[in-house]
């Protein structure tokens, strides 16, 4: 590998607030203790950690166990999630959940409330027959009833797949199918920018002419109250309640015990079946919130993400709320019915901490530079961003616009297989430069190295970003598909690093710049996308020969995707720009509408190695506006490449 280049050069140092760090959950004394223990002692720094954060039934013996890159962690414990999020925060008189609807409607949920509407829910389940160990499909919007379906799947052992409800029929079908669940639980319809989504519809469409075989059920909570077809496997969640509040004592897990499966895409056309445990995921979701987002009981956390994605997962439902703090959840777009709802959200909910994704920053930062000072947003006391670079232009604005210059921002870099923040600022002490997650958390020791394995000593030089011990919260394999468990995340160093995929430098200062992915995955708007997934969906539409996709740099999206076609000879009757359009609709029906095309150009090839392989890297310098380097001898058509030129 030619090591990578880099080209930024950000320099600006911001210090945490006095303030803040006088009160945060972490200061440099503490972090100095806990990374000193994590040197001399992993064993008693994860025992420490996992005996003080977690309500065990029974406790662990062992800490990290298993050969690589087969680990479990504190195998002999016995405990349960809903546990740890609901059981031990009762009788406190606190709200666990304020959720707000598109259409403005507001509703608080306390602990004790939560608590008592997940232990029906989890007898409905149970009365429906489902055991331990079976899966179970979530295809709801961010509701308070999808978070009583999670927590109520981890009170009974029963391993959920949230699949995000803007994914289509057609994923949802793979995913159920994949992973053999028995039953789906969605609404009726949800909002979104102003207009119904029909989720129902949508799985009806997933599960019709037997598509789905294991599936015995489907549970509709009504949202909306829209229409439906109601078919005979269909359940109302209403109806499935029993009219007395009833307790479900909560299962027996063991550490090791699955949790959830969550989908993300890789580099091939099928998604991967991202297998988390118990306890481990469970104690990474515990100590970041609480040294990341300095989480303190009083706090009213709003996480932006969905549901459907990680991020959903571990700082919307699982951390905050084991940690027994509030979480704010909004059921609708950033940007309806105006660009500053979210800052009218936080102003009048007195939101602490706000996580989201350098996307919606940009496209506020877009929509209204300005709009934010019309807010008192003066609660906010800690800003968080994940799931792509964040450009120095948004941070700084985010920083002194919402933040008011005294918020830290935590810039968190992880990954649905992390299961947690891995690299991220300690807000009460680090020094953060705008576009850097900055340094590991304690216990995470990570690696920049060359595809030989050797260290890239040099300031500055990108390589590959490796984890290179294990960690609680790790992912525990891909469902169904070990092998593709080793090939994608081990074998590359032979078991001993876990690949993250992205690649990296260190600057001066010992701070992580992500430069992006090494393999065929994209991000757009924060979103892990498979160019080759997307390139299945293309080619699977019946005019399409041949597609190759590859992304480019986008102003508010981080990048966007270029999909370069070539149509089959019969193909005569559309003209281009209306087949432009069919295509992005197709494709929206395979996967979703976030892994639309932005740009689509038609060509009479593509470029081809002698062998026959697309050279996306000539794709990708096309779709970037660079000029064309280095080696095009082994091309087999370079005349293409002047056409598709021609065609930007
Ligand atoms: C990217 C989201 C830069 C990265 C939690 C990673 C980031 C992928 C950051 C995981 C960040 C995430 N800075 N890049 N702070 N956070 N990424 O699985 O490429 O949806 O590998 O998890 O997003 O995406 P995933």
């Amino acid at each position: 590998m030619k090591n990578i280049e880099s080209k930024l050069t950000e320099s600006r140092k911001y210090k945490p607030d006095a303030q803040f760090s006088s009160n945060a959950n972490l200061n440099p004394k503490l972090l100095k203790e806990l990374n000193s223990l994590y040197k001399k002692d992993p064993d008693k720094f994860w025992a420490n950690l996992a005996n003080k954060e977690i309500k065990w039934i029974k406790k662990f013996k062992s800490i990290c166990t298993g050969d690589a890159p087969f680990y479990q962690w504190f195998k002999e414990g016995k405990l349960n999630i809903s546990e740890n999020c609901l059981d031990r925060h009762r009788g406190n008189n606190k709200n666990a959940i304020i959720h707000i609807t598109e259409n403005n409607q507001k509703k608080i949920i306390s602990y004790d409330d939560l608590y008592l509407l997940v232990n029906n829910f989890s007898y409905s389940l149970k009365s429906i027959g489902l055991k331990k160990g079976d899966r179970v499909i979530i295809y709801m919007p961010t509701i308070p009833e999808s978070i009583i379906a999670m927590q109520s799947c981890a009170r009974l052992g029963l391993i959920h797949s949230v699949v995000f409800a803007g994914f289509s029929s057609e994923s949802l079908k793979n995913r159920i199918n994949d992973c053999s669940a028995k039953v789906v639980i969605t609404v009726d319809s949800f909002m979104r920018n102003g207009k119904v989504i029909q989720a129902k519809a949508i799985v009806d469409e997933a599960l019709m002419n037997e598509n789905c075989p294991t599936i015995d059920q489907c549970i509709v909570y009504k949202n909306l109250g829209k229409k439906i077809i109601f078919n005979d496997r269909d359940l109302w969640w209403h109806e499935i309640l029993s009219p007395k509040t009833e307790i479900v004592e909560p299962e027996v897990m063991s550490s090791e015990d699955s949790l959830f499966i969550l989908y993300t895409s890789g580099s091939t056309g099928k998604p991967k079946g991202i297998i988390h445990s118990t306890a481990g995921y469970l104690l990474n979701c515990i100590i970041t919130n609480k040294w990341v987002f300095d989480l303190k009981e009083n706090d009213i956390f709003w996480c932006t993400a969905d549901i459907g994605w990680i991020t959903g997962h571990s700082y919307v439902v699982y951390g905050p709320l084991a940690t027994g703090s509030t979480i704010l959840i909004y059921d609708g777009a950033p940007t309806f019915p105006k660009p500053d709802r979210f800052w009218d959200i936080i102003e009048n909910n007195k939101v602490t901490i706000f996580y989201t994704a350098p996307t919606a920053i940009r496209t506020l930062m877009k929509l209204g530079e300005d709009l934010p000072d019309k807010y008192d947003l003066s609660s906010l006391r800690l800003l968080g961003t994940v799931g792509e670079p964040i450009n120095p232009k948004a941070w700084v604005w985010y920083q002194l616009k919402i933040g008011n210059k005294k918020c830290p921002i935590v810039d968190t870099w992880w990954q649905t297989e992390t299961g947690a923040n891995i690299i991220a600022p300690i807000p009460g002490v680090t020094l953060t430069t705008p576009g850097t997650c900055t340094k590991p958390l304690p216990g995470i020791e990570i690696g920049i190295i060359d595809d030989y394995g050797n260290n890239v000593d040099s300031i500055n030089e990108g390589g590959n970003l490796v984890i290179k011990n294990p960690w609680p919260s790790m992912l525990r394999g891909i469902w169904g598909d070990k092998k593709r468990y080793l090939d994608t995340y081990w074998k590359k160093y032979n078991n001993k690093f876990y690949v993250t995929g992205d690649t990296a430098r260190k600057d001066k200062d010992g701070n992580i710049w992500i430069m992006g992915r090494s393999d065929d995955v994209v991000n757009i708007s924060g979103h892990r996308l498979g160019t080759m997934e997307i390139e299945s969906a293309i080619v699977s539409h019946q005019y399409v020969a041949e597609a190759a996709v590859v992304s480019y740099k986008h102003d508010v999206k981080g990048e966007a995707i270029h999909a370069f076609v070539t149509l089959k000879n019969n193909f005569i009757s559309y003209n281009n720009s209306d087949f432009s359009d069919d295509l992005r609709e197709w494709v929206k029906k395979k996967i979703g509408s976030i892994a639309k095309p932005e740009r689509i150009s038609f060509s009479d090839a593509l470029p081809k190695t002698r062998s026959g392989k697309i050279m996306r890297r000539l794709l990708r310098n096309i779709a970037r506006g660079e000029d064309i380097t280095g080696d095009t001898s082994t091309l087999e058509n370079e005349n293409i490449l002047i056409q598709l030129k021609n065609i930007l």
